[in-house]
């Protein structure tokens, strides 16, 4: 190797090794600002952080109240929240619910149905979603959903369209709502001959109606259906 490169090199590692050393030496005398202050004369620093990380205690609600309120003053949210209410209100008016009914909610998004039926006095609510949104909406599969057979008297698939396995979707709301129980469905706006098929992924109901329907900003079809055996 040439002299003057042997020599230029080794300047650079010198320099290298000098500002490393400063560095070093200048994080050591900082103290962080996340440390606690040692004039403290009560620390105790492992009060103010949870113990693990299943450790709740430090971790409360209010972060998640503070946000759903947030959210749910926002214009999007009460108008896709009337847009459910329009719609529960037309199949509270046909006696497809009451009050009193245990109602099932699958594909429930972050929650306005649920908000829905509880504001016209529903008050037997269970909504699941793939992201649970508390404390409206649980995490749940709609392909296997977690409840026995029949314990439901409405259940509603909001997005059967959405669906990864349409049948199995309508299978499972249909196996959680009890014989003579209701179960609700919409998919994209579409004609008859879809609803037709629509209706024929439904192994134990009988059709009773379908109507266009505005939710959630957009146009879809609402079908209802009653289950006739659960055998
Ligand atoms: C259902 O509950 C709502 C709100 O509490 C009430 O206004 C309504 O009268 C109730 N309906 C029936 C049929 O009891």
């Amino acid at each position: 190797m040439e002299k003057h490169v042997e020599k230029f090199l080794k300047k650079i590692s010198f320099a290298s090794i000098t500002i490393a050393t400063l560095t070093l030496l200048l994080l050591y005398l900082q103290t962080p600002d996340t440390c606690f202050d040692p004039s403290d004369p009560d620390p105790k620093p492992h009060t103010r952080f949870p113990k693990s990380t299943c450790d709740f205690t430090h971790r409360t609600y209010t972060s998640i109240d503070k946000r759903n309120r947030r959210l749910w003053s926002t214009k999007a949210w009460t108008t896709t929240l009337s847009s459910y209410s329009s719609l529960f209100k037309t199949l509270q008016a046909r006696n497809y619910f009451s009050n009193h009914s245990r109602v099932l909610i699958v594909s429930a998004g972050p929650g306005q149905p649920v908000q829905a039926l509880t504001g016209l006095g529903v008050d037997d609510v269970t909504a699941v979603e793939l992201v649970d949104s508390p404390p409206l909406v649980s995490r749940a599969d709609p392909h296997n959903l977690p409840f026995f057979d029949g314990i439901f008297d409405l259940g509603f698939g909001v997005y059967l369209d959405r669906a990864l396995f349409p049948g199995r979707y309508v299978g499972q709301i249909e196996r959680t709502v009890r014989v003579g129980g209701v179960c609700v469905v919409t998919v994209e706006e579409c004609g008859s001959d879809e609803v037709d098929e629509i209706v024929k992924l439904f192994k134990k109901s009988r059709f009773v109606d379908s109507k266009n329907v505005l939710l959630a900003g957009e146009r879809r079809t609402r079908i209802v259906m009653i289950v006739e055996n659960n055998s």
